[in-house]
């Protein structure tokens, strides 16, 4: 298993091969089977007690909206930007959570029958007890923490129509809105892959130095949250954005995997 102390400590870009990645090749083929499978009946259907709510940004209502689709197996979350007024284009970021619970038998029971999330549950047997670890670097005073994994696809459902903005614009808008610079509002996140390489993040130093990280093989990467910054200061938290890289293939969605440890 990992020392993620002394990871964190000694590392300014803090990246690690986890034990047993070499069995999760597949994993974003997997996250697109889910995200291309979910709709609202099926979040339905494999939750026994749900909660939508649209939700829109109170000064540009027009721009920008969202729906929450709130589970107790899981939830999903999908979130819409318009590229300009004038035009009909939008961007989305879906993103699904399987919080801890969704580990839970009575859980297992519910989704079993579903090969793609079933393969997410045996992923996050996996992949949850590496958290548990990484939590321990936050440990201060009893503290709880949640574990929660999110599947996250950020993608141009427009691309076809190319009048008005090219699959590169759009896909650069699409990283640009969502990839704002910022520190997560966590004790920290352990970064599992993504299809493109677009994070990069900031040395700890605030030098405004952009590392690139490369996160398309086996590399993955622990981010420090807001919070997790305030209980280490000697490690500080983690500024990281999204770059459209052009140099990646032209694909009109991009996969993420990011398993979050939050403050309870
Ligand atoms: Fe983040």
């Amino acid at each position: 298993m990992i020392n993620f102390e002394e990871l964190v400590t000694k590392n300014e870009i803090p990246m690690f091969v986890p034990e047993g990645i070499e069995n999760w090749q597949d994993r974003f083929e997997k996250a697109r089977e889910l995200h291309h499978w979910i709709n609202r009946e099926r979040w339905k259907q494999y939750n026994t007690d749900t909660r939508w709510v649209r939700w829109r940004q109170a000064d540009i209502p027009e721009l920008t909206w969202a729906d929450r689709h709130e589970g107790d197996v899981f939830s999903w979350d999908r979130d819409y930007y318009r590229i300009d007024r004038n035009d009909p284009e939008i961007v989305v970021r879906d993103k699904i959570y399987l919080p801890q619970f969704f580990l839970e038998p009575e859980k297992y029971e519910i989704i079993k029958d579903n090969e793609t999330l079933l393969y997410w549950y045996n992923f996050c047997s996996w992949a949850m007890p590496m958290a548990e670890k990484y939590a321990d670097v936050f440990e201060s005073n009893n503290n709880k923490k949640f574990k929660k994994m999110m599947i996250i696809r950020y993608w141009c459902p427009d691309s076809e129509n190319d009048r008005n903005y090219s699959l590169t614009e759009q896909r650069e808008f699409c990283s640009e809105k969502f990839g704002v610079d910022h520190y997560d509002e966590t004790y920290g996140s352990l970064h599992l892959g993504e299809t493109d390489q677009e994070l990069q993040v900031e040395r700890p130093d605030g030098s405004e130095n952009w590392i690139p990280v490369d996160l398309t093989g086996n590399d993955c990467l622990c981010i420090v949250g807001e919070e997790g910054g305030e209980i280490r200061e000697d490690i500080g938290g983690t500024n990281h954005r999204l770059i459209h890289n052009k140099e990646s293939q032209p694909d009109y969605e991009r996969y993420s995997l990011i398993l979050d440890v939050d403050p309870r």
